[in-house]
């Protein structure tokens, strides 16, 4: 196994969980400056900046607003995304010296971050084929050569929520993306995946969890999933309507 896989490998079989994968992975490249794109309450940076002492420079990528053509569970009003944002700053007050709040989408703040100046960025915002094209397409130039993207919920299905909402594509598009740099590519646990952007390495998937065997989207859509899906949305559905109808009569 490559050095790179064997220190891959080894962060892998100690972590606990998917945040304390990324303080792994960042401790033990010296990240200095990253961007997360999708900050929502504030949970992961907080963790990363309390225990990854390399940090220096931490952008907050975040709308922090109601966006209506983002038909996701995570959307929220206006006003909860505003105490969200507070919510946030409080957490990371600590570290008030190393955060950058970028308010707004990926297309609208993107360009206050200098080409090659990042580390590292970890992508956990929009999660649809649109989100995940436009953050990997806009942090590709930020990042400088040898440096790495993660990113959260590469599922090897695209229905990760039920069939009222769009489809998860960070699977398979991240690998299509990959590709088409030339660069390698991890699936890793937790439902996280890994780019590194080495001019010098060439594109191969290594996936360390043994669940993406099958890059194709015609499954996703063949009518046994489709109803399958439906079935489970509807059942879950059905269930929160029921359980509001106990809530207002007991
Ligand atoms: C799943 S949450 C992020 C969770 C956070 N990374 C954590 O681990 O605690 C997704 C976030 O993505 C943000 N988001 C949605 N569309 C976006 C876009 N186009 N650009 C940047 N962020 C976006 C949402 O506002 C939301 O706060």
């Amino acid at each position: 196994m490559k050095h790179e896989e064997h220190s891959i490998q080894r962060w892998i079989s100690q972590s606990r969980d998917r945040v304390d994968l990324w303080v792994r992975f960042i401790n033990s490249k010296g990240i200095q400056k990253m961007v997360e794109v999708g900050v929502y309450r504030g949970d992961f940076a907080e963790r990363i900046l309390k225990d990854c002492p390399s940090i220096r420079k931490y952008y907050m990528l975040d709308p922090w607003r109601h966006l209506s053509d983002w038909n996701k569970p995570a959307n929220q009003k206006d006003d909860v995304f505003e105490s969200f944002l507070k919510e946030t700053l409080k957490k990371t007050d600590f570290a008030q010296d190393k955060r950058i709040i970028l308010r707004g989408k990926t297309t609208e703040v993107i360009d206050d971050i200098a080409n090659d100046e990042l580390d590292f960025a970890y992508i956990d915002g929009d999660h649809t084929l649109r989100g995940i094209s436009i953050d990997l397409l806009s942090i590709y130039p930020k990042i400088k050569p040898g440096g790495w993207i993660g990113g959260d919920d590469f599922h090897n299905t695209i229905w990760q929520h039920s069939s009222s909402f769009e489809p998860t594509m960070v699977f398979p598009y991240a690998v299509y993306f990959a590709e088409a740099m030339n660069v390698p590519i991890y699936a890793l646990p937790y439902g996280q995946f890994l780019i590194e952007k080495d001019p010098e390495k060439s594109f191969s998937f290594k996936d360390t969890t043994g669940k993406y065997q099958n890059f194709t989207l015609q499954k996703e859509f063949l009518p046994r999933k489709y109803w399958q899906v439906k079935l489970t949305s509807g059942r879950k559905r059905g269930t929160k309507i029921l359980s509001k109808i106990r809530q207002l009569l007991f």
